[in-house]
């Protein structure tokens, strides 16, 4: 793998090895001490146009602890054009011999033009483009699926059999749409849930049920509920009448988490709206995964930058060196 840029043209095959690399790094995460050595000598830089908080720790997080060097460089304020700045920065960046660059930015597609224009030899992971994708969040929505449902060891398992809703704000969601495109390609059901003006225009296309009831995509019994932020801050318009009636029809809440199935669980990829999408109960249920996506993150994301840039060595060597 060069870049990881997107999930909709990621293959089956290399959606479950970065799953099943993300296994053993995991593995190697409950050790007293957490650091590999496999990343000795690289550098990887994290590029953040856009807010970030979970993200970029992580990012951070998952190069530590395979010893490579990072280097932060935010970028948001900027006040040069995003084509200009992308490729004075990406040229810095390059002189300053950085092997892998995690990208984040406002315009969707900016990771695209920062791996195929010819600026920077590094491999490129898009860290959340626009409403466009945001992989390695699907990767570990994902893998979180994949242990609660399949247990420790779920190596080589797809998602086949498992049906998942994903709620909300789906118009300016690069979660939902990463998501779509790797739970469907892993084998899983998807249906969206949303009131029609946050539906995007191009879904008929997509391989997803919309219904615009939650209620009756509750009583569908789905294994998973993916709550989706309310992205106040992309919306120039008013896309719902108030908060208080959103929530109402939308929200996650304590009736609503009775109707599902005992065995559901029920998902965020952070930062949530506590008392709009997503009620206090709901958050902290035990059925929620929110802190177990913030952990399995690290492992996933270890797993990509792994694969990265560890280049053509087989998993085996990831597993070796877990042992
Ligand atoms: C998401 C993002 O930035 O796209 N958050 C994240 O990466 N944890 C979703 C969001 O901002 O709502």
């Amino acid at each position: 793998m060069r870049h990881l840029l997107d999930t909709r043209t990621l293959a089956r095959e290399d959606a479950l090895r970065i799953l099943d690399v993300a296994e053993d790094m995991r593995d190697t995460q409950s050790r007293e001490i957490k650091k590999l050595p496999t990343l000795r000598g690289k550098t990887v830089v994290n590029l953040f146009f856009e807010d970030s908080t979970r993200t970029r720790i992580s990012f951070e997080a998952a190069a530590k602890r395979l010893s490579a060097d990072v280097i932060n460089f935010s970028a948001k304020g900027s006040s040069v054009s995003k084509g200009e700045s992308l490729q004075d920065t990406a040229q810095t960046l390059q002189a300053m011999g950085a092997d892998a660059v995690v990208i984040r930015h406002g315009a969707s597609g900016a990771p695209h033009t920062l791996a195929t224009s010819g600026w920077i030899s590094a491999g490129v992971l898009n860290a959340g483009d626009g409403t466009h994708e945001h992989p390695t969040q699907a990767l570990l929505d994902a893998f979180t699926i994949r242990k609660r449902f399949f247990g420790d060891d779920s190596r080589g398992r797809d998602l086949s059999g498992l049906h998942v809703a994903i709620v909300g704000d789906i118009l300016h969601s690069r979660v939902a749409r990463s998501n779509v495109w790797l739970l469907t390609t892993l084998g899983a059901r998807v249906t969206l849930v949303a009131p029609p003006t946050l539906v995007p225009q191009d879904v008929s296309a997509w391989p997803v049920t919309v219904v615009y009831d939650l209620d009756q995509a509750i009583a569908d019994a789905p294994d998973a509920v993916m709550m989706l932020r309310i992205q106040l801050e992309r919306m120039s318009a008013a896309y719902f009448p108030t908060e208080r009636e959103y929530s109402r029809r939308w929200g996650l809440d304590a009736a609503r988490m009775a109707a599902l199935p005992t065995d559901s669980i029920v998902m965020h990829p952070g930062p949530m709206n506590r008392g709009l999408e997503i009620s206090a109960d709901a958050a902290d249920s035990p059925r929620s995964t929110v802190l177990e996506q913030v952990a399995n993150g690290v492992s996933v994301r270890m797993a990509a930058l792994y694969l990265l840039l560890a280049g053509e060595r087989s998993t085996n060597h990831a597993q070796e060196e877990a042992r």
